[in-house]
């Protein structure tokens, strides 16, 4: 069977508690600008089960696999992160074929991790591409991304959360713009609506994206999970009991040892070596 979903777990050193590791995924159908297909999803959710149960993943980088050399006679294929939903399974199907597959996603698992999570876009991300990366905490593009949800051409609107997480990233007037003008969007102009929150040229991508990983995966770990989850209780909860959810966690935290060791290592001008707890 094809491999659609490459793995490559990197260590980071001077992590702790140590054995951190960044576990880059890399969406692997270049010949199909890695459009997410059926088998797809299933390795993301396979995968999102594998971060959830071990300590030592820190953090999640999402990435699309280069185009392969041209063949003979023929042009090469543009990079991409993924240029939507695979589309080829679309043809024919009502939406008794479709609703269990919709209702049970890579979009939804990922955005689900506890962990942090990266999409590192280089290229094409449309519909459910831009979903994807959507899914992930943050995303970071090169200068040759181009971003949209073009389903409004298919007859369709975006499946895989976009309305949702477009109208709360950008505002309700932008994501409008996006879904109903179904329009690619620059990086540069990503990078001004905030859809992305860094650009680089795309020699450079890839560094840029492991350090800018290796700096949240170096944070306690214990830590990193109750910020992410403060800040997603802003996207459910009123303002004011999201105020007050932030309050009792960050209460909480002086219980915890990573408290006492990130302020005993300030106060020490010392590096602080979390437990993880
Ligand atoms: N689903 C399935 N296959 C896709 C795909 C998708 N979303 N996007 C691209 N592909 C396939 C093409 O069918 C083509 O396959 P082939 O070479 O076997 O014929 C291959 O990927 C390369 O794409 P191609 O269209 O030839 O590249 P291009 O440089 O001419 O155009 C795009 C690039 C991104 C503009 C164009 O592929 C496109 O519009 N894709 C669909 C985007 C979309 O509507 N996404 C939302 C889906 S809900």
């Amino acid at each position: 069977m094809e491999e659609v979903l490459l793995i490559d777990d990197v260590h980071v050193e001077d992590s702790y508690p140590k054995g951190g590791i960044i576990s880059i995924w890399t969406l692997n159908r270049p010949n199909k600008l890695n459009a997410l297909n059926h088998q797809l999803h299933e390795e993301i959710k396979k995968q999102c089960q594998r971060v959830e149960s071990d300590d030592n993943i820190r953090v999640v980088v999402i990435k699309g696999a280069k185009p392969l050399p041209a063949l003979e006679g023929k042009r090469a294929k543009p990079s991409a992160f993924a240029a939507g939903a695979d589309i080829s399974e679309f043809e024919g199907k009502n939406s008794d074929d479709v609703r269990s597959f919709f209702e049970d996603n890579g979009w939804e698992a990922v955005w689900r991790l506890s962990k942090p999570t990266i999409a590192m876009v280089d290229g094409f991300a449309l519909g459910g591409g831009t979903e994807l990366a959507l899914s992930c905490d943050m995303r970071l593009a090169s200068n040759d991304a181009k971003f949209g949800q073009p389903e409004i051409n298919l007859g369709l609107i975006p499946g895989g959360g976009g309305t949702q997480r477009l109208c709360r990233l950008l505002g309700y007037g932008k994501a409008m713009e996006i879904v109903l003008g179904g329009n690619m969007i620059e990086a540069d102009d990503a990078l001004k609506i905030g859809l992305v929150n860094h650009v680089f040229e795309s020699s450079e991508l890839e560094s840029a994206t492991i350090s800018f990983a290796m700096n949240i995966a170096k944070k306690s770990p214990y830590t990193i999970k109750v910020a992410k989850r403060a800040i997603r209780a802003s996207l459910d909860l009123p303002f004011s009991e999201g105020v007050l959810a932030e309050r009792s966690e960050f209460v909480a935290l002086f219980d915890t040892e990573d408290k006492e060791i990130g302020v005993k290592a300030f106060l020490e001008r010392k590096n602080p070596k979390w437990s993880g707890r």
